[in-house]
């Protein structure tokens, strides 16, 4: 997620601003840059990659004397990590200048009706369109035309702001993204969050929806959109720098899992438009849907098992044969892959050399490609032939959460998308599902917010040498991600079982005491499971069961019971894994394991 920073004091205006963005930089980054006010002119520096990158090229801020500036940490949405697109971004005489962190969801209208009037664009980005709308409007009265195009711009937005002919002032403006403003000794500053003032000033001011501050050397006053003075109250931070960037979270896991509302939303919302799905950025027309004659589905970990919940779906629901595969495996497998096949690719990061592997090797082959991938502009992003965006934002915690939450969203809309297209859902089922797809958010705050019983059980499986997770159809999709969870964050060994083949085997393995984690979200399969809960409790299992809630009979067979709330049978996975998430983290805690870095695991595997 972008960051950032404005300051206007005392001080030289650069060092602070790239002090403030190095506090930022947890919020992940892939370029920076800032602007500063000279007393004639606003000088920008921009670099793509790391903040140091930046440092360096300005002698730590040395090159930019002034003392009124914006800096900014951009982690790509609309277009590639560049020099150009980095912000800050300006108006054409570079008399307005922007940084932005939020996306604007009518960049495309406003920009068109800009570039009609003779504006012209030298980035990519949706940001871009602010400057310029801002210079359209401009009446040499800077809160007038801030107000306005608050009116104009749709989306989320946090906007620093200079203007050279009101060198005196910051302006800063939000809606739906994050923003802070620091009262300090000798200078005021923004901010999208508490770390980057707290060298300066623990004196806070939270601005609310579009709200506009406006700031000075000496003094800071607020106005709603109408442009009338508002009052508001500033706070005394009492946390250390640590917890801040974690937003008061223990672990960027646990604020990792709570964002999922929001990924999941983020993910969705934006493509559906008037009861339909629209997937604009495929760019495939009903007629390639339509020629689509199987689906393979290549990833690694986490990212794999989605591809395994979606499998199910796509075959249930739109009637295309899909192959999944492990990235690592499919390459050196001699696929064949024929005409009319998909090749999704499922990555995070759009790094992983084994998914890129298997997406070359597809291209190869001549088949069209899909990335479903979070960071623009990473290698799948790039060079897949069709892309669609997981908006979860950067994730930080080694064991991904919020990104798995949003490649399931990803694909249940691909789903739903590709049968409607092969007649296969007709508009009363894709309403009914669309229905229950927005209700995702709510429930799983829901399932969040009752971390504290989850805590308690977590914490009597801390010395648990084993561990079992079991489920049949969807439920063995998401057991396999319960238990990867649980083993890579626990470093407690727990393996994952179709419930129908651990007596072919690995049953000789419970004992009396033997933690067994049964999914049952699927009513066609619910007996089935249950008889195998059965089977492994006669051997000495202690059985958690996650299960739909009215499912009560269940507490005959198992000894703790989760239940999720009701949801179409598809989308059991983004609930029953919010529990399974809760309970790793907290044997984790509870083991005192290094949660978002566990041992010999990296982010981003970009070896083979
Ligand atoms: C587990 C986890 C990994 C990743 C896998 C793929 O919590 O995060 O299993 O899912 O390494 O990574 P991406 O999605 O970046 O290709």
């Amino acid at each position: 997620m972008c960051g950032i920073v404005g300051y206007i004091g005392e001080r030289p205006a650069a060092p602070v601003l790239l002090d403030g963005l190095s506090k930022l930089e947890y919020r992940g980054y892939d370029s920076a840059g800032m602007a500063v006010y000279d007393g004639e002119k606003i000088n920008f520096a921009k670099a793509t990659g790391r903040l140091k990158v930046l440092s360096e090229l300005t002698h730590d801020g040395e090159t930019m004397p002034g003392s009124a500036g914006i800096g900014h940490t951009r982690w790509a949405t609309h277009g590639a990590p560049t020099d150009s697109n980095a912000h800050p971004h300006f108006n054409k005489e570079r008399t307005i200048a922007v940084v932005h962190n939020g996306i604007i969801e009518n960049y495309v209208k406003l920009k068109k009706k800009l570039t009609d009037k003779g504006y012209e664009f030298c980035s990519e980005t949706d940001t871009e369109v602010v400057a310029h709308l801002l210079d359209y409007y401009y009446t040499g009265e800077p809160l007038e035309t801030v107000a306005k195009i608050m009116h104009r711009v749709e989306g989320s937005y946090a906007l620093g702001i200079i203007f050279m002919d009101h060198p005196d002032v910051i302006y800063s403006v939000r809606k739906d993204s994050p923003l802070i403003v620091g009262r300090g000794k000798d200078g005021n500053l923004i901010a999208s969050d508490v770390p980057a003032v707290l060298k300066y000033t623990r004196e806070v001011c939270f601005i609310e929806n579009e709200e506009i501050a406006k700031l000075s050397r000496d003094g800071i006053e607020f106005f709603n959109v109408d442009g009338d003075l508002i009052e508001k109250d500033f706070k005394t931070i009492e946390w250390d720098i640590n917890a801040a960037e974690k937003g008061g979270y223990e672990h960027f896991m646990l604020k990792e899992m709570y964002e999922q509302p929001k990924t999941v939303r983020d993910t969705m919302n934006p493509r559906i438009k008037d009861g339909q799905i629209i997937i604009d950025e495929l760019g495939m027309t009903e007629e390639e849907i339509r020629a689509i004659r199987k689906i393979h589905i290549i990833a690694c970990g986490s990212a794999y098992h989605t591809g395994v919940t979606s499998k199910y779906i796509f075959e249930g629901l739109a009637r295309i044969p899909v192959e999944v595969d492990v990235a690592s495996e499919f390459r050196y497998r001699n696929p064949i892959l024929e005409e009319g096949a998909l090749v999704i690719i499922i990555s995070q990061s759009g790094e992983t050399a084994d998914s890129l592997a298997a997406l070359r090797e597809a291209k190869a082959q001549g088949v069209t490609t899909l990335g479903i991938v979070n960071v623009v502009g990473s290698s799948i992003a790039r060079e897949a032939d069709k892309i669609m965006y997981t908006w979860a934002g950067p994730e930080i915690a080694v064991a991904t959460t919020k990104a798995y939450s949003a490649q399931l969203i990803a694909q249940y809309l691909l789903a739903m998308k590709f049968a409607q297209v092969k007649g296969r859902l007709s508009e009363d089922g894709l309403s009914e599902m669309l229905r229950d797809l927005k209700r995702l958010p709510d429930q799983i705050e829901l399932l969040l917010n009752n971390k504290g019983r989850i805590q308690k059980f977590a914490n009597r499986y801390i010395a648990a040498k084993d561990v079992f997770f079991i489920g049949r159809g969807i439920d063995y999709a998401i057991s396999l991600e319960g238990s990867l969870k649980l083993k890579e964050i626990s470093y407690i060994h727990s393996e994952a079982y179709a419930a129908g083949e651990l007596k072919h085997g690995t049953i000789s393995l419970i004992e009396d005491g033997t933690l067994v984690a049964a999914v049952a979200t699927q009513d066609e399969l619910f007996k089935k499971t249950v008889s195998n809960i059965v089977e492994v409790r006669t051997r000495g299992a202690f059985v958690m069961a996650v299960t739909n809630e009215g499912n009560t009979e269940i507490e005959k067979n198992a000894d703790y019971v989760i239940y999720i709330p009701q949801t179409n049978k598809y989308f059991t996975n983004s609930l029953a894994i919010i529990p399974l998430q809760l309970f790793s983290y907290y044997v984790s805690v509870g083991k005192g394991c290094d949660v978002d870095k566990p041992r010999n695991l990296a982010k981003s595997v970009t070896v083979e």
